[in-house]
């Protein structure tokens, strides 16, 4: 059973009924909140490589990894459940890659919570820094990428579909 995030914003909930038009405009809304998480990421490890370690950089990196997790996984059910079914008809090579991104992502946000669970519990310090640092670099490059990407691409899709409209995908 899939876990549900403790938090779930409403707007974010997936539809009960409908074609979700609501939940696709929320996931577009919900792009400049993800941005904003992954900026939080990436200065809470620019600052652990600047001036070393700290707990407090840490518990950021630790709490801030969490909610994106969380964020990420909505972002992934929404697209996946309500967008890419549809996208899928129109342009597949384009589904399969953000799936692709998708698939990678997770990866690395896996990555990311096993090596701060292994720092948290003492497990392996020294060098896990290192892995850690590098783990959010890619994390932070490849899902802003996508992120933006998505955003360009799908929400002039998002939002002829959530009006009803035949959807047309234009990819620069
Ligand atoms: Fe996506």
């Amino acid at each position: 059973m899939p876990r549900q995030p403790k938090n779930t914003v409403p707007i974010l909930e997936k539809p009960r009924g409908g074609k979700g038009s609501r939940s696709l405009l929320a996931l577009e809304r919900d792009r400049d909140a993800t941005l904003g998480t992954i900026r939080e990421l990436e200065e809470a490890a620019r600052s652990i490589h600047e001036r070393g370690f700290t707990a407090r950089s840490f518990d950021t990196i630790s709490s801030v990894g969490a909610t994106l997790d969380e964020m990420f996984r909505r972002h992934e059910e929404l697209e996946e459940d309500l967008l890419f079914p549809e996208l899928r008809k129109i342009d597949p090579a384009l589904a399969r890659s953000f799936s692709e991104e998708h698939r990678t992502t997770r990866g690395l946000l896996g990555t990311l919570h096993s090596t701060i669970r292994d720092i948290e519990g003492g497990r392996i310090h020294g060098s896990s820094v290192g892995d850690l640092l590098r783990t959010i670099r890619e994390l932070v490059t490849v899902l802003r990428r996508h992120i933006i990407h998505e955003g360009d691409v799908l929400a002039p899709f998002i939002r002829q579909k959530s009006r009803g409209k035949n959807p047309g995908i234009h990819d620069n």
